[in-house]
């Protein structure tokens, strides 16, 4: 997708106030950011631009803000910015996010300068991609780069509207890198390609469960959604999350494969508990069925080792979704192992973003990752094959020679 848009390589930027939209959505606990990746991924855009002589005004969303709420500020995002630019990042605190700050900020700002107003969600036209938000943010600069990878599945005033009133509108380092590595991976993978899908819900992974089984050689999958594809089949859950309303999608998708020749893999045995709290006392199933009253929670010993005999062959594997409940302790084991099977096989390995890229880094894996998404939604979008509008908007590139 990227490689018919443009990108910052393609315009010049002396002296050019340039809008950029980054996703510094990032996650905190009480004030402090608890995992920078988004903010140290939006980096080498941001130092381009400065060394390119830009005036940068950056922007973002950052969580789920339906107007001024001072819990939800960008003061801090600025803060850690200042610290890895090495240069002080203006913060413009206007409520309004456009306000006297913002404007007379934009207006003094030198080439390679910075600035970051306040979260765009202060705002709720920013979610109803309202034009009129859209040209006040347009009114800051006059050229717009897009590097929120992790936002493009939204079209919102900052990451589609804007598009209307700027000119040129280009893509920025990061979402090049994050389509180069999904894009690859999914259109040109090297085979083995395994795919491994977890998570609570089948409902949230219908289209990208129909749209991996027509590329990949094996689904594996686990989390909440494998008891659904259990039932399906005519096994006992117990108490474990089920849809009944995905039954019969379960079955589709377990025929598709089966015409498709691709091997779907489902939990043989469980680590279940007595019900969903973290001191829940856990047992293992002796196979796939699971007990009346009992709750599964995690794959378990055998389901495990088949898992890891898949990912070990595989030379390009996708992960979206915790195999199990990660976060309690005594179910952390399945999710623990596939990522650390990932680790050690010599595949292109991608992790989609959200979950899955929480659990690598708690597990201390990030580093052995061939690429870790800064998108959650957005990358599991991609996945499905959906055309993502923060992307579609930006600038195509021009016609080589007819
Ligand atoms: C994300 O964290 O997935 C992105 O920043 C988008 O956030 P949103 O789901 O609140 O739109």
């Amino acid at each position: 997708m990227i490689y018919n848009k443009k990108t910052v390589r393609d315009v010049s930027f002396q002296g050019a106030a340039t809008l950029v939209r980054c996703d510094f959505n990032v996650p905190m606990k009480d004030g402090v950011i608890t995992d920078e990746s988004r903010i140290l991924g939006a980096l080498p855009t941001i130092r381009y631009l400065m060394d390119q002589g830009a005036k940068v005004i950056l922007c973002s969303h950052l969580g789920k803000a339906k107007g001024p709420d001072p819990s939800l500020s960008l003061e801090s995002v600025a803060q850690r910015l200042t610290h890895h630019l090495g240069r002080p990042v203006l913060f413009a605190k206007d409520d309004c996010v456009v306000g006297e700050e913002a404007k007379k900020g934009a207006a003094s700002l030198k080439p390679g300068e910075v600035m970051l107003p306040e979260n765009t969600r202060f705002r709720p036209e920013e979610s109803k991609n309202d034009p009129l938000f859209s040209k006040e943010l347009a009114s800051l600069a006059t050229i717009y780069v897009n590097d929120a990878f992790g936002s493009a599945h939204r079209a919102h005033a900052s990451t589609e509207g804007v598009t209307h009133f700027l000119s040129p509108c280009v893509a920025g380092f990061l979402i090049e890198k994050e389509l180069q590595f999904l894009g690859d991976a999914v259109n040109h993978p090297k085979r083995p390609f395994v795919a491994i899908l977890g998570g609570a819900k089948v409902s949230d992974k219908i289209k990208v469960i129909d749209a991996l089984l027509e590329k990949v050689d094996t689904l594996i999958i686990g989390g909440g959604m494998a008891y659904t594809f259990l039932k399906a089949q005519g096994y006992d859950i117990g108490q474990s999350l089920l849809e009944e309303d995905r039954l019969e999608y379960a079955k589709d998708m377990m025929e598709k494969a089966r015409q498709r020749g691709v091997a779907l893999l489902l939990p043989i045995d469980h680590v279940v508990g007595d019900g969903f709290r973290e001191e829940a006392h856990a047992s293992v199933t002796e196979g796939a069925s699971i007990g009346e009253g009992l709750m599964g929670m995690d794959i378990g010993p055998a389901t495990i080792a088949s898992y890891r005999k898949a990912i070990e062959g595989a030379k390009t594997v996708i992960w979206n979704g915790p195999m199990g409940v990660f976060e309690f302790p005594a179910f952390e084991k399945g999710t623990k192992e596939v990522a650390q099977a990932m680790a050690q096989c010599d595949a292109v390995t991608i992790i989609g973003g959200g979950d899955s890229a929480a659990a690598v880094h708690q597990f201390h894996l990030a580093e052995k990752m061939t690429h870790i998404s800064t998108g959650g939604g957005a990358s599991l979008e991609f996945l499905e094959g959906v055309s993502l509008p923060g992307i579609a908007a930006l600038d195509d590139k021009e016609e080589q020679a007819q």
